[in-house]
């Protein structure tokens, strides 16, 4: 689903992603933590084509990518933002926001097809016609997850879907995940600062510092903080005692 070759992106100046390469399969769950400033975001947004000042080799589904993506790559690829009002538009209905993806591909739709997406979700049609300020903090990101599945793509890119929700939220949101990726067969790249969500949601991960990838595990080695690198296993011991079991 993803071959990375030595990405290197910059903001201005800085180089916030270094020389990172990896791979995931297509149905995998590949997680990428690190703390905060450390590069995952801007990582995300050159897979997902938003950030363009990047080098380096990528291919998303078998196919080489260039700064421009394809029109149709949202059929392919797509992204929940880190921050799920900012990602909605307020002054656009959840129905319209569900709508919009559909539009930029001139796929036809109906209520129908809106209502079943909510429903996917665990929301239903009552809530077709609400703003975002109008919803919780849940269920922003759930609407903000069932536009990401709208054209049914097979690269979900996350950026700290939970990040910004209490507990049982956030439980019930990675459950929602983890549904919707079985059921749906989907590759997920997951961006967190907790390994127990990495953990939680992934078969393997990096760790993420200072732009540069320090270390790849799979998931057990990360539960059982079986780490090499000495950064990473700080951030395992940190970890430790805000455990919870997802
Ligand atoms: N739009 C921008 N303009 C300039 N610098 C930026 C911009 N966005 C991010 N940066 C810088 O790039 C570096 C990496 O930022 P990035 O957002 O990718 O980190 P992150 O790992 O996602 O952090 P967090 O966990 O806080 O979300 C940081 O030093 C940040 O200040
Ligand atoms: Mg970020």
């Amino acid at each position: 689903m993803i071959e990375a070759r030595g990405i290197t992106a910059r903001h201005g100046d800085n180089v916030v992603v270094r020389d990172v390469s990896f791979d995931v399969a297509d149905g995998e769950s590949f997680g990428i933590v690190g703390e905060s400033g450390s590069g995952k975001s801007t990582l995300l947004r050159v897979i997902a084509g938003l950030h363009r000042d990047w080098s380096g080799e990528l291919s998303v589904a078998g196919k080489k990518q260039d700064r421009d993506r394809p029109h149709d790559f949202g059929r392919v690829v797509s992204m929940v933002f880190q921050d799920p009002y900012g990602s909605l538009h307020p002054r656009q209905t959840v129905g319209r926001a569900l709508a919009e993806p559909l539009i930029v591909q001139g796929i036809r739709y109906d209520a129908a097809r809106i209502d079943a997406a909510l429903r996917d979700v665990g929301l239903d049609a009552s809530h077709r016609a609400r703003y975002p300020h109008q919803l919780s903090g849940g269920q922003r990101q759930r609407v903000a997850i069932a536009r990401a599945l709208m054209l049914e793509p097979r690269l979900l890119l996350l950026d700290e879907p939970t990040s910004a929700l209490d507990a049982s939220v956030q439980a019930d949101i990675l459950a929602l995940l983890r549904r919707v990726r079985q059921a749906r067969g989907m590759s997920f790249v997951l961006v967190s600062h907790s390994l127990a969500i990495v953990e939680a949601l992934c078969e393997r991960a990096a760790v993420m510092q200072q732009g540069s990838f320090v270390e790849e595990v799979s998931a057990g080695d990360l539960r059982r903080g079986n780490l090499h690198n000495s950064y990473a296993r700080e951030l395992f011991a940190a970890s430790r005692g805000f455990r919870r079991a997802f």
